[in-house]
């Protein structure tokens, strides 16, 4: 189990290299990947037989190859996540499969791209059945099953239960696999991801769904995973999950299956925030200090177009200043941190619910950096062009070198789509 990350209000590099000088190279906003944290976060689920990268969480291809290299396998979600995957060099098709397809449904591209390349399917709803298992009869597919309740840190993030959208409701696996049969579709895995920021109580009632669902669907299971969710710390008092304890009760479930079954089966575990999140820094610059009233602001140059998550759910991000002289003897003071957008919700202290928090932070002045941590899943992704911002660019650091793993979004590519009618 790694090591709670170590916060503080100064920061003057990034895996051993000054902020300020990443920032003079690359400019701001900047989304910076610590590589060797990936890696390392990978190397801490070894005891499962995959893990499945959810790259939904940063699907730079740069990242998707590095998890790649270290042995990680991939899953997608949309049509252009199976095409990074690809072209990341993951192949198409293997055992296990590489790529897997985890969705609620197919869009027209999508299922024309898995039936092409014979990408695996984990089914999240009844039809996908019938329209997979209409152009591609014969194949294997898993199903992702929604056990009937759910866990999340917010209720956006919540994805079991009858709230949820997700996954096939549990009581209609039977009904979906003599659907499978008529289409002569193996059910070969069962799937259930039940939300982010799993708890080990809460896990015993996964296991014991999944064994249920398991029993109901008999000899062919081969496969088993118990989803993504795993979580990060994020603030003091966030802990991660003991990943011994967690990776037991997924062992011992797929050994009672085993034994039921008489033969192997896989465990797969699918993380994305547990890979990423804690590698990634947003990096921008303050451009304006103001006063309004008793309240004092640092305004960057960074907002909810560049990471969502405060806006969305209120979620915390460590912030820290990174002092353009380089002196870290600044006195320590409460401030609010927005973005330069035009609305007042962007604001990256907020808590859920929109209300403005204050964090202490040291003193600091127009040309100072600060940096938005534990910001790598769901930070880059989750960005827009509003207020007709560019995206950010994104760096990745391995062994101490810097690349730019994507340039910064101009405006050319901005407008590249857009079409001015013709008058007549
Ligand atoms: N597998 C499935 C089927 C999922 O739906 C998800 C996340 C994952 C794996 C990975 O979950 P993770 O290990 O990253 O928690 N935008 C939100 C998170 C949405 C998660 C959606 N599904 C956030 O910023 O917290």
């Amino acid at each position: 189990m790694p090591e709670p990350p170590e916060f503080s209000p100064i920061r003057t590099a990034i895996a051993g290299l000054p902020v300020v000088e990443i920032a003079r190279k690359f400019g701001t906003p900047t989304y910076v990947y610590d590589a060797a944290k990936i890696v390392a976060r990978l190397a801490d689920l070894a005891a499962f037989d995959t893990v499945r990268y959810a790259q939904k969480a940063c699907s730079n291809l740069a990242v998707i190859d590095l998890i790649r290299r270290h042995g990680g396998l991939v899953d997608t979600v949309s049509a252009v996540e199976i095409r990074r995957a690809l072209a990341a060099g993951y192949s198409p098709e293997g055992s296990p499969p590489p790529i897997v397809y985890t969705a609620d449904i197919f869009d027209a591209e999508a299922l024309d791209l898995v039936v092409e390349k014979n990408i695996h399917v984990n089914c999240g709803s009844p039809d996908m059945i019938d329209q997979y298992g209409s152009r591609a009869p014969g194949r294997q597919i898993t199903l992702r099953i929604n056990p009937g309740f759910g866990h999340g840190h917010s209720r956006k993030t919540n994805t079991g239960g009858d709230h949820s959208k997700h996954g096939i409701w549990h009581d209609q696996l039977h009904d979906c696999l003599v659907n499978a049969d008529n289409y002569g579709l193996c059910v070969s895995g069962l799937h259930m991801h039940i939300g982010s920021g799993t708890d080990l109580e809460h896990l015993s009632q996964v296991c014991a769904a999944m064994e249920k669902a398991a029993a109901e669907l008999g000899r062919s299971l081969r496969m088993i995973s118990a989803g993504g969710g795993l979580p990060i710390v994020y603030e003091p008092g966030d802990s991660f999950v003991d990943l011994g304890a967690y990776h037991a009760r997924w062992d011992a479930t797929r050994k009672r299956l085993e034994d039921r079954f008489g033969h192997q089966i896989r465990l797969e575990i699918e993380p994305g925030r547990y890979l990423v999140g804690e590698s990634g820094y947003l990096v921008a610059e303050i451009r304006a200090v103001k006063r309004q009233g008793g309240n004092t602001f640092y305004l960057l140059d960074a907002g909810f177009n560049n990471l969502a998550r405060p806006i969305l759910y209120g979620a915390y991000h460590p912030i820290s200043v990174a002092p353009a002289d380089g002196r870290a003897d600044r006195p320590i003071q409460p401030v609010i941190v927005g973005g330069p957008l035009c609305e007042s919700g962007d604001i990256f202290t907020q808590q859920e619910g929109g209300f403005v928090a204050r964090r202490d932070l040291p003193a600091a002045a127009v040309g100072d950096l600060v940096v938005i941590e534990c910001a790598g899943a769901y930070g880059f992704v989750m960005s827009s062009n509003y207020n007709s911002k560019p995206l950010a660019a994104e760096v990745l650091i391995q062994e101490g070198r810097t690349d730019l793993v994507r340039r910064r979004q101009t405006f050319e590519e901005m407008i590249a789509a857009e079409v001015i009618p013709a008058q007549r």
